[in-house]
């Protein structure tokens, strides 16, 4: 029976370290950054369609519809790529917040790269749908794969590594929109900067120490944002006064997450940022390779 129909969770990433080491002469930069997925995710159902064509849907408002939208291209890029013929429809439910350092978009591609692979049949390799995803953004190889690893080069050169032990994690995104071309084109790299250590985050999830990974995380493109968006650092100092065993902002931010081994604390946490920041989530770390679904 051919498949109609199949069903993908995109979930969002969180960075544990991220460090930039030069700007190349692509205009990218050259990162060293620790990513991992968060159990907070969109929904998408992918319909096969006879007739030629992409067609997608969502209620959220807030996302474009046609070709500027990554999970659009993510469909073009394969239909051209493999000359398919027939078309897709794609309903995408949104729950990740979008602009947000956490990948949303990135994630939505991805998962609509594993599903018309597995719609279309089209046997493509993990390695070739990473390679695909390399050609829409620098993350969606990531999203691709999943699981928690180290990416180099712009983003897209990936070795998986052990994730962390399970835990909570706790986002809060303020409400302001921060463009990652924006946050990379103002980044100093004259400035002397406190480089995280991707030596010492590996050896800590090497170990599977919760205490060290909280103590290795950082991310250099808070210089950059912390003193543009005073939000950012007072939620930040607010994660670490409620008892969050460690807080950075994700990505090119803003949105902020903390990591909670315990779930009281956790719920705690959730409740005090509620009160002064309306997009906020507690949910666990996704400690699963491969997020795929039936
Ligand atoms: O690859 P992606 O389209 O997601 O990147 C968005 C923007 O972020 C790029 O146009 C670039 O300005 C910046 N960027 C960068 N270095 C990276 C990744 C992204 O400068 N490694």
């Amino acid at each position: 029976m051919p498949l109609t129909r199949v069903y993908e969770k995109a979930p969002a990433k969180i960075n544990l370290l991220l460090d930039v080491l030069y700007k190349r002469d692509d205009g990218y930069h050259e990162l060293e950054t620790v990513m991992t997925m968060v159990d907070l995710a969109d929904r998408l159902e992918l319909e096969d369609l006879a007739e030629d064509r992409i067609e997608l849907v969502c209620h959220s408002g807030v996302i474009p519809l046609d070709e500027r939208n990554l999970a659009f291209q993510a469909a073009r890029l394969l239909k051209e790529r493999y000359q398919v013929s027939r078309g897709v429809r794609i309903v995408l439910d949104k729950h990740v917040p979008v602009a947000a350092g956490l990948a949303g978009g990135s994630s939505d591609a991805a998962a609509v790269l594993r599903g018309l692979n597995r719609l279309w049949r089209l046997g493509l390799s993990g390695q070739e749908l990473e390679e695909l995803g390399a050609e829409l953004g620098s993350d969606v190889p990531f999203c691709v794969r999943g699981g928690t690893v180290i990416a180099r080069g712009r983003g897209e050169r990936l070795e998986s590594v052990p994730s962390p032990p399970p835990c909570w994690v706790v986002l809060a995104k303020p409400p302001i929109s921060v463009s990652t071309a924006d946050v990379y084109g103002r980044l100093n790299l004259q400035e002397p900067r406190r480089h995280p250590s991707l030596a010492r985050m590996i050896d800590a999830l090497n170990r599977r120490s919760f205490a060290d990974i909280c103590r290795e995380l950082g991310n250099v493109l808070e210089d950059v944002t912390l003193p543009l968006y005073p939000e950012i650092r007072q939620i930040k100092a607010c994660m670490t006064k409620m008892g969050a065993d460690g807080v950075l902002m994700s990505g090119s931010g803003p949105t902020v997450f903390g990591l909670v081994e315990r779930e009281t604390k956790a719920m705690r946490l959730y409740n005090g940022l509620r009160g002064f920041c309306r997009e906020v989530y507690a949910v666990r770390l996704l400690a699963d390779p491969a997020p795929r679904s039936s």
